[in-house]
């Protein structure tokens, strides 16, 4: 039988007879306060920042405001079901953990918290190519939890193949290659501190442990840091790629490849022409293009343009429960969460991202029910209606 989600609700009233509250709230849109209180305004601003004037990150969050559920009743919906299957492996829910890097600026176990949440939970985590922690530490820390690795794509063809290589040794079984971050934003709360993490030799572990990387290097970066993080800064930013370049990728990741960052419909259609296996469909959580659509707003024409080839995924903006019926009932399979689970490493480690998990999850498995749907894959444009 299917996982009830909803059970978390139970349990913290229950815990309440013996006087216990949560230790966070379960409203996930009231974390970036919290966080506030515990986290560097450096690293605070890293993370809820956005492009430019934070138009986008604004639009994503009013692109889920213009769509209203409209609940139905008397469905039987009783016994929900939320699994759903992603390139034949079966999820107990359609949530993923968007791929975020530096985690250690928020708490000190970084991407292994992060890693032994998302396990326990059957969820799978995408690991940043920007992590703080090597792609094999955060594997063991994974165990035997699902986990796919996320590319920045090095403008180094050894480079690549070293970094996709351990990935697929270590048991990462889906390629994300990101492609709206081929360079940084303008992103003023980072810029006014002047401050970016990746020189400070945050989120670098991946590269300063790889062999290819290592080779091209004068001196090691235990002898050289300086230098060494600015040939890597150097190597994954600054340089755009192009979709005949996808090719080279296909013949070094064997397994399914998905392409996050799509916002039109052509380039869906060129991911699907291009022999990729998904895309997300994202604006990075309004951190790249400040004034862009919001996300949820390119998703319909995109799943109905290459649903039927691709897996369409969906992350940007999404807090709640509803927000996840309403990217399914658009047409995504599944959902990324971002910085919701952010805020919950930052307050509370693994036992904070946990929860947050597994508020997310109850809040959808409760909200589907009471709309009147049994199962996430059973969700249609008609569950909505434009407000
Ligand atoms: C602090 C932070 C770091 C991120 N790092 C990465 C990254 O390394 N790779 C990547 O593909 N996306 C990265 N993202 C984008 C997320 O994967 C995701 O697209 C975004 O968080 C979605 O927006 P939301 O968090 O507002 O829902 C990052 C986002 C944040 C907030």
């Amino acid at each position: 039988m299917a996982e009830r989600f909803g059970g978390y609700q139970n349990e913290i009233y229950l815990q309440g007879l013996a006087g216990t509250t949560p230790a966070l709230s379960t409203d996930l849109t009231a974390l970036e306060e919290s966080a506030a209180a515990v986290l560097t305004p450096e690293a605070l601003g890293y993370v809820a920042g956005g492009a430019g004037a934070g138009a986008t990150m604004r639009a994503n969050r009013e692109a889920f405001d213009r769509w209203k559920i409209v609940p139905r009743m008397l469905t039987g919906a009783t016994d929900r079901d939320l699994t759903t299957t992603l390139f034949g492996a079966e999820l107990p829910a359609p949530v993923l953990l968007a791929p975020v890097g530096v985690q250690s600026i928020v708490h000190p176990d970084g991407e292994l918290a992060t890693a032994r949440a998302a396990a326990g939970m059957g969820l799978p985590m995408i690991l940043s190519t920007a992590s703080t922690r090597t792609i094999e530490q955060v594997a063991e820390a994974n165990g035997d939890g699902p986990r796919w690795f996320q590319l920045y794509w090095p403008n180094d063809q050894d480079v690549t193949a070293s970094i996709l290589e351990r990935a697929h040794k270590a048991g990462y079984t889906t390629l994300v290659v990101t492609l709206d971050t081929w360079s940084l934003a303008w992103r003023p709360r980072d810029l006014d501190r002047a401050y970016l993490p990746f020189i400070r030799n945050e989120g670098t572990a991946i590269a300063m442990s790889d062999p290819a990387f290592r080779a091209r290097l004068a001196k090691t970066p235990e002898d050289d840091a300086a230098t060494a993080i600015l040939q890597w800064v150097g190597m994954f930013t600054g340089t755009d790629h192009s979709w005949d370049q996808l090719v080279v990728l296909r013949e070094l990741w064997d397994g399914p490849i998905v392409l996050k960052g799509i916002q039109h419909v052509d380039d869906a259609r060129r991911a699907a022409d291009a022999g990729m296996n998904g895309v997300v469909v994202s604006n990075h959580g309004g951190r790249q293009v400040d004034g862009a659509l919001g996300a949820l707003e390119a998703l319909p024409g995109i799943a109905q343009a290459v649903g039927d080839q691709l897996e369409v995924l969906f992350d940007s903006g999404v807090r709640t429960g509803s927000d996840v019926i309403k990217a399914l009932a658009l047409g995504a399979k599944a959902v990324l969460l971002g910085r919701p689970f952010v805020y919950g490493l930052a307050l509370g480690g693994e036992d904070g991202v946990r929860h947050v998990l597994r508020s997310l999850l109850a809040d959808l498995d409760l909200t589907l029910a009471l709309a009147g749907h049994r199962t996430a894959a059973a969700l249609t444009p008609s569950a909505l209606v434009r407000g």
